[in-house]
């Protein structure tokens, strides 16, 4: 995607002979990496939990005597914690989500933020997940396109007010009725926004998660909650499976 841009004004065979190098060049190093693996790492790929296949460019934190211990990429390293796959981002902030998925196919891991309990409406997203951590590490590409917001307004949103999607997340997420010190009321909700920064006014952010869903429609709040419990799409980085871009 970054190299199309480069090749704008339209000289097709220049970009054609461009990619073809691109993707041998990929091609060769995929393969002399995958030699190395060894026969562990293809015939009896980790395990962790629900995700039976972790596989290259993936690799389980295993103790150094396992001979998987050098399977993956070490860059790509996942966890295993009480049976459940977590991915670490290493940020300043602990980020962590719970795997729920890996399809090699289109280079997708899909994952989920350990804060939402399905069936727990109140249970809420604990991590920030924009697009900006994607330039810090560029291993990984956010593959869902709006994200659930939940906010806290002074006064209630109306359709008049507000523009976008909304619902109310009482009794869930309790609306707050300051009676001491501070605030006073508050009204919560959820929002279906394609930018985090598209949040109406009066309102402030208490939560977020990236979203597979296209739109609210007539969904309850529980309904989009558990939405939210089956997670949102990464795509891993073009250069372990060469041809990302011809993809998106
Ligand atoms: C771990 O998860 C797998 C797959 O869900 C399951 O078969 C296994 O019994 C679980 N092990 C433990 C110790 O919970
Ligand atoms: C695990 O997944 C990889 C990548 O799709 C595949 O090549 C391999 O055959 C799978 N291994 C097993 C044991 O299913
Ligand atoms: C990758 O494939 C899986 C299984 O077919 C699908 O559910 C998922 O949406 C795909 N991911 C993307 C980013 O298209
Ligand atoms: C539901 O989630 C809330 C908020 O995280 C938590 O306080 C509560 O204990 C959870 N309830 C259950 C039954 O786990
Ligand atoms: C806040 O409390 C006052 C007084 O108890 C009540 O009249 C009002 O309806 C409450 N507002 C909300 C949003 O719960
Ligand atoms: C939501 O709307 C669709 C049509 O727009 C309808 O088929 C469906 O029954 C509605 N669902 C609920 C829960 O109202």
């Amino acid at each position: 995607m970054r190299r199309f841009n480069s090749a704008t004004g339209g000289s097709t065979r220049f970009l054609i002979i461009n990619v073809a190098i691109v993707c041998s060049l990929h091609l060769d190093v995929r393969l002399a990496t995958a030699a190395k693996q060894n026969a562990d790492c293809q015939n009896n790929p980790s395990s962790c939990g629900n995700i039976r296949n972790i596989s290259y460019p993936f690799r389980l934190n295993l103790r150094d005597d396992d001979p998987r211990s050098n399977c993956g990429d070490p860059r790509f390293e996942l966890t295993c914690e009480s049976n459940r796959t977590i991915l670490y981002l290493n940020d300043d902030h602990g980020a962590h989500y719970y795997v729920n998925a890996i399809w090699y196919k289109n280079w997708t891991i899909r994952l989920v933020d350990p804060g939402l309990q399905d069936g727990n409406c109140s249970s809420m997203p604990l991590f920030y997940f924009t697009s900006r951590w994607r330039n810090a590490h560029g291993l990984y590409y956010l593959r869902s396109y709006k994200y659930v917001v939940f906010v806290r307004c002074k006064s209630p949103l109306t359709v008049k007010s507000y523009g976008g999607e909304y619902v109310d997340t009482s009794p869930s997420i309790n609306n707050v009725n300051g009676s001491g010190s501070g605030s006073g009321v508050s009204y919560s909700y959820a929002i279906l926004v394609k930018q985090v920064g598209e949040i109406p006014e009066g309102c402030i952010i208490h939560a977020m998660a990236p979203t597979l869903l296209e739109e609210f429609g007539n969904r309850s709040f529980p309904e989009i909650h558990h939405q939210l419990t089956l997670g949102f799409d990464l795509v891993w980085d073009s250069s372990f499976s060469g041809i990302y871009w011809e993809y998106l």
